[in-house]
């Protein structure tokens, strides 16, 4: 198997970085586009031999060195009893927002095979299909950017509902951040025995919080988590615009920091110290430039994470319209820069 990634996740030397990207089975593919004109996004993701497929289709035209399964973080929540619809346009709706203590008793701790089962179907025909050609990475979203969606019942750009009930409440928010805490346990050793070898925890709202709140408030159930999948598979946390939770994430009991680009890696890896290896951190809109821009940018990305372990990814998600040419010279970059 290609191990690069594995091995980097662990800290250890390896001849040239390893590349994945975050969304890399997405609308900027044709193949992709292709599939969903046919099936709608949740009944593509509750459709194991089409993820498997899904999940496949960078591997083999981007050749990246690392799959990740194909679902969506928002999948908890909604086995968990919270109605979720994907509307064209709008992004992900909770038509029934989860706002006050009361409205805990529409949400549970659901049964994870019976819910969630499709998700590990996913992953074990994806891992026969992969025939260990890359490994395949698992995930699953924070408590806090979960609850970030089911409370405001979408997505937001101030996300009002959330922290004002953080500032009435902070218990009855705890206890849902809790209940998707447990959720998250159950869901990702599902995923760790259907065969994700790694696993990553997004949290694209993780930065709405200052540094003394977010300790307070988020990170609690994260380390919960954490501490539960500890020495399992590799553990990579992925955070959005978290530049001053650096001192907090340093201490994560998590193997992995994904970083955006708002901080070269240099800066980064100055603030958290040496034991973390670091994935990110190109600014997906570069992917926009012309190739020979995207060429230059990610080899001043790698020099510039030369200090230590890095896994070269984007500092969020590929952008729907990013070329698909402009994807792979990205990829072709990192595997041509050798670390000799
Ligand atoms: O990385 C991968 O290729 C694996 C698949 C994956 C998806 N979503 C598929 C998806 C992963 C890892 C996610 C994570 C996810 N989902 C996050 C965290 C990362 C991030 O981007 O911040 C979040 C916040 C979500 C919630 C979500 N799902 C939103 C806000 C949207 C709508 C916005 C959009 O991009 O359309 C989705 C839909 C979604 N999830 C799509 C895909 C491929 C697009 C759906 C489509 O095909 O129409």
């Amino acid at each position: 198997m290609n191990d690069l990634f594995l091995r980097s996740c662990r800290g250890e030397a390896v001849p040239r970085r390893p590349v994945w990207l975050m969304r890399q089975a997405g609308r900027y593919m044709p193949e992709y586009r292709a599939i969903r004109a046919k099936t709608d996004f949740l009944s593509l993701c509750k459709t194991p031999d089409l993820v498997a497929e899904v999940t496949l289709q960078p591997v083999d035209f981007l050749d990246v060195d690392a799959a990740i399964i194909f679902a969506d973080i928002l999948l908890v929540p909604e086995a968990m009893g919270a109605e979720l619809r994907f509307q064209a346009g709008d992004g992900p709706v909770f038509p029934q927002p989860v706002r006050r203590r009361q409205d805990l008793k529409h949400l549970h701790v659901p049964d994870v095979e019976a819910t969630l089962g499709y998700v590990f179907e996913g992953l074990r025909r994806t891992r026969k299909r992969l025939e260990n050609r890359v490994p395949l990475l698992g995930f699953a979203g924070t408590p806090w950017t979960l609850a970030a969606y089911v409370v405001e019942g979408g997505t937001s750009k101030s996300f009002p509902h959330l922290l004002g009930w953080s500032h009435r409440d902070p218990a009855g928010l705890a206890e849902l951040l809790d209940l998707i805490a447990e959720t998250t346990i159950h869901y990702l050793r599902g995923q760790v025995a259907a065969g994700a070898q790694a696993l990553q925890l997004f949290d694209t709202w993780g930065g709405l919080l200052s540094l003394e709140r977010w300790r307070q408030i988020a990170l609690p159930p994260l380390q919960r988590i954490a501490e539960a999948l500890a020495g399992q598979v590799p553990l990579i946390y992925y955070s959005n615009g978290t530049g001053h939770l650096l001192p907090a994430l340093a201490e994560l009991p998590v193997d992995v920091l994904s970083v955006d680009w708002r901080l070269p890696l240099s800066e980064v890896r100055r603030q958290v110290g040496s034991d973390k290896v670091l994935q990110g951190n190109l600014d997906p809109t570069t992917l926009l430039a012309p190739p020979e821009v995207i060429r230059q940018r990610t080899l001043q990305m790698i020099d510039d994470g030369l200090g230590g372990a890095h896994i070269v990814n984007l500092g969020h998600g590929i952008l729907p319209m990013t070329p698909v040419e402009h994807a792979k010279a990205f990829v072709e970059t990192v595997k041509a820069r050798t670390l000799d």
